[in-house]
């Protein structure tokens, strides 16, 4: 069985569980661990932003990011398919009491007329609007990423109206691998960043929160408040350290695996984009059957992958799916019975 479900089914690697057995510890909500607070250090200047906060996941990152910088009543830009409106659980409404204004991106990738169409300025009458959540790479968009002249224009009209942006990067490292920039270059038009070390950089748990030292001050109260205040944590962060540090690079070898799956469904009546990164969006409507349908011959032939929609499936690569599970994909697709 090979599993292309989602870069988060990575295992830590060997040098990962080194780490971890030989981490210096503290309790970090004294803030105390060594570990945690080289990570926070690491990644937080990898993305040049003041300070960084260790979160046990995504999603509470940002939604903890959300909650320091919108006030109940205000409402967030955010993109029609994106993972904070889709795959959250409306947390943004019940943490923060916000409303969502959803975008139309083209393939996940607001841009600064799409954003002007949604935008209301401050008024009586509306829910303020106080944030926009950007996601690069997209996810369910299929692993596309901002063009570095688009975040500069989605950067000019948030100074103009006054309004923060706030990154979801948990693919924010594939996104700088395929565009071949530093990382800051991509972090430099938000102004709070979340990161993901559990996904294609394979360390078992952890994201990380940059921003101003004022708003991870701020964002230290919710993660407690939360249950996101944890001890002796360093033992993960020493995974985590080995993933920004040693794991980046590689993803290149993802996103080349995902361009050679997309390559080899060419002919089929499986449709597909060409992948930036390492997220492949299938159309199944030319076989007749529903994403689910196929999704589930596909894991008979030993191909493990999601729902995107009803009528799309979503294959991810990753370091624990090679060239051989690649072969294997396309040939099951190849071979399908539809
Ligand atoms: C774009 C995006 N943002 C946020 C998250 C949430 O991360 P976590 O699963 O660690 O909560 C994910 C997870 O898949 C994601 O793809």
């Amino acid at each position: 069985m090979f599993d292309f479900r989602s870069d988060t089914v990575t295992k830590p690697t060997p040098a990962m569980r080194e780490a971890m057995a030989k981490a210096e510890v503290g309790d970090d909500v004294f803030g105390e661990d060594p570990t945690v607070n080289r990570l926070q250090e690491v990644v937080a200047w990898k993305l040049r932003k003041e300070a960084g906060l260790f979160f046990p996941s995504g999603t509470m990152a940002n939604q903890v990011a959300i909650k320091c910088w919108t006030e109940a009543g205000d409402e967030i830009l955010l993109e029609r398919r994106s993972h904070i409106l889709n795959y959250e659980l409306a947390a943004f409404a019940v943490v923060s009491g916000v409303m969502p204004r959803p975008v139309e991106g083209e393939r996940g990738i607001i841009r600064v007329a799409a954003l002007g169409r949604e935008f209301r300025p401050k008024s009586y009458l509306f829910s303020a609007p106080s944030l926009i959540c950007l996601e690069d790479t997209t996810n369910m968009t299929g692993g596309t990423c901002y063009p570095l002249t688009v975040l500069k224009e989605n950067r000019a009209f948030a100074t103009e109206t006054g309004i923060p942006i706030h990154l979801d990067g948990a693919r924010l490292f594939n996104a700088a691998v395929a565009q071949k920039v530093e990382p800051f270059e991509i972090t430099q038009y938000a102004d709070s960043v979340m990161v993901c070390l559990s996904k294609g950089l394979a360390a078992p748990v952890g994201s990380v929160l940059c921003g101003p030292a004022d708003f991870i001050e701020k964002a230290r109260k919710w993660r407690k408040l939360l249950g996101g205040g944890m001890r002796q944590v360093g033992v993960l962060a020493a995974a985590g350290l080995v993933a920004v540090q040693t794991m980046v690079d590689r993803l290149a070898e993802d996103h080349e695996l995902a361009k050679t799956l997309a390559a080899g469904l060419q002919g089929t009546r499986f449709r597909c984009e060409v992948p930036e990164t390492n997220i492949v969006i299938i159309d199944v409507r030319e076989t007749g059957k529903g994403s689910d349908a196929i999704a589930g011959l596909l894991e008979k032939a030993g191909i493990r992958c999601v729902l995107a929609d009803a009528s799309r499936v979503r294959l991810v690569t990753h370091c624990d799916v090679g060239k051989e599970a690649v072969a294997a994909a396309i040939e099951a697709f190849r071979n399908l019975k539809v």
